[in-house]
């Protein structure tokens, strides 16, 4: 049988719902019952009625989906798929932030820990930051974990924002000479790159858009050819759901924790029932209001 088959038996059996994010490979995202961006996928763990999460995407998605969910069973099929921009952003850094700016609110990219939540009034993803700031109270926001998202954030407004020295490697290495040579030999197409670039990206893009903004930003325009600055892996969907547009992807562009994930270890992690996700329950609780506030807040792009 194949392992497609048997993934889709243990699932029913186990009463599982499985979640894959859109840097996924093509046959995770193709057994998967939802797939999309950090958002959306929050959005589906919290409303989702299995008793059993299959979270394909890196450790602070399934731990949110925990966070969200701290009596269902969440599955993460390879531990070793970590968000290297999350382990840049720790607890005590951001106390003594908080200890230096005493009147600032801090606003935790998910992706962070769930100790890092726990100490943020509000998170966000890379769709509804701006949304998210303009909300706060305060004109004076601490923004963990992200320099390039909280640059992104600074263009659009009033605030003053203290930002978390962090980034993400797989946008780093989007580079303005490599936007510029695609732009030279696809020069009609629409170039669309992900807020966690560099500020040098975002300036000679025509959109930054978070990856399911793309995905709305791409069906809804009239235009045919796309430069997609962000995760190579993104260009699946884009073309199997936009058939007679054109994709080119920025090369280098790949997370390679995203790719962990394999079919092999979704079907070990149904059948074995593990390896499971645990939050302790105290951090758990005060991570929950900053995720629960951001879903409230919904999507910005
Ligand atoms: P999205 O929320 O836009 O899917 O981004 C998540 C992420 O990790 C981007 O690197
Ligand atoms: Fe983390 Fe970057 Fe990979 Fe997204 S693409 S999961 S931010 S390393």
């Amino acid at each position: 049988m194949r392992p497609q088959d048997r993934i889709l038996e243990l699932k029913k059996e186990r009463n599982a719902v499985i979640l894959a994010h859109n840097y996924q490979v093509p046959e995770i995202q193709d057994i998967a019952d939802f797939v999309g961006d950090s958002l959306g996928l929050a959005m589906q763990a919290s409303k989702t009625d299995a008793d059993v999460i299959v979270f394909c995407g890196v450790d602070f998605m399934a731990e949110s989906a925990k966070i969200l969910n701290p009596n269902k069973i969440v599955l993460h099929p390879e531990t070793k798929a970590k968000c290297p921009m999350a382990a840049m952003c720790d607890p005590q850094g951001v106390r003594m932030l908080k200890k230096d700016f005493p009147k600032a609110e801090v606003v935790a990219y998910v992706n962070t820990s769930a100790q890092c939540k726990a100490e943020a009034d509000v998170c966000c993803t890379s769709s509804n930051a701006v949304k998210v700031v303009n909300k706060l109270d305060s004109d004076l926001v601490i923004f963990i974990p992200d320099e390039n998202l909280a640059s992104f954030v600074q263009r659009s407004t009033e605030k003053d924002i203290i930002p978390w020295p962090g980034f993400c490697p797989t946008h780093e290495a989007i580079t303005v000479d490599k936007v510029q040579k695609l732009k030279a030999e696809h020069p009609s197409a629409f170039v669309v790159v992900h807020p966690e670039c560099r500020p040098e990206v975002i300036d000679i893009a025509d959109a930054a858009r978070s990856t399911e903004g793309m995905m709305s930003l791409v069906k809804e325009s009239d235009k045919t050819e796309f430069i997609i600055g962000t995760e190579q892996e993104m260009l699946y969907r884009l073309g199997k759901e936009n058939p007679g547009k054109t994709f080119y992807p920025v090369p280098g562009a790949v997370c390679p924790t995203m790719k962990l994930i394999t079919l092999d270890n979704v079907l070990a992690a149904l059948e074995t029932m593990s390896p499971e996700i645990k939050v302790d329950p105290e951090i758990a609780a005060k991570a929950r209001a900053p995720l629960e506030r951001m879903m409230e807040i919904g999507r910005g792009d």
